[in-house]
């Protein structure tokens, strides 16, 4: 496998890590009895919609999908939809950052819905990552050539934009810190108390 195809599967697997926390703190956030750390949800949240807007889909829609239409125009209607994803996947996270808002403001009130908007959003990004690695990436490897891998592999580690490894440690650095403060079995972080009265 090459290097940029390696980035790729990589950051899918630190988004996936975070949609799989969510999912099981939006079950434990639905028991009445505890008052979740919506710090912790909003942090998740915030690394759902920053991480893919800023540091990953850049290197799909600028770099990857330009290279595979000029090599494989036959590949234009799944590039497009990847495309649309992209853009629905962040109208998407308006829904859960507003949920969440809700839930914050309502609680213990709000939970069902948050918890059917983060299903919707987990399940969107997962079939969006599986059409990635399950038809794109595949045929991307047979149709680009080594030069255009050595190109794409240049973008990728950032040379021709200077912040972008300043944006990588930050996103880590995130990363880290929800595993911190997330409780188990997700991360770290200290169980949700009991709400008193
Ligand atoms: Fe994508
Ligand atoms: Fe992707």
């Amino acid at each position: 496998m090459n290097e940029a195809i390696r980035i790729l599967r990589q950051e899918h697997r630190s988004i996936s890590s975070v949609l799989h926390g969510l999912r099981e703190l939006t079950r434990t956030a639905q028991d009445p009895a505890v008052r979740p750390d919506f710090s912790v949800l909003r942090a998740m949240i915030y690394y759902i919609d920053a991480f893919p807007e800023r540091l990953h889909h850049p290197k799909e829609n600028d770099v990857l999908f330009p290279r595979i239409l000029t090599r494989a125009p036959a590949a234009a209607a799944l590039v497009q939809e990847l495309r649309e994803d992209h853009t629905k996947g962040a109208e998407l996270v308006r829904d859960l950052e507003r949920a969440l808002l809700t839930f914050e403001a309502c609680w213990p009130y709000g939970g069902d819905r948050f918890s059917e908007v983060v299903s919707a959003y987990t399940n969107f990004h997962w079939e969006h990552m599986r059409k990635e690695e399950g038809a794109l990436l595949p045929l991307a490897e047979v149709a680009l050539s080594k030069e255009d891998w050595k190109a794409i592999g240049e973008s990728f580690a950032g040379n021709d934009d200077p912040i972008a490894d300043l944006r990588e440690k930050d996103f880590a650095q995130l990363f880290s810190r929800i595993v911190a403060i997330a409780p188990a079995p997700v991360g770290l972080g200290r169980p949700w108390k009991q709400a008193v009265g």
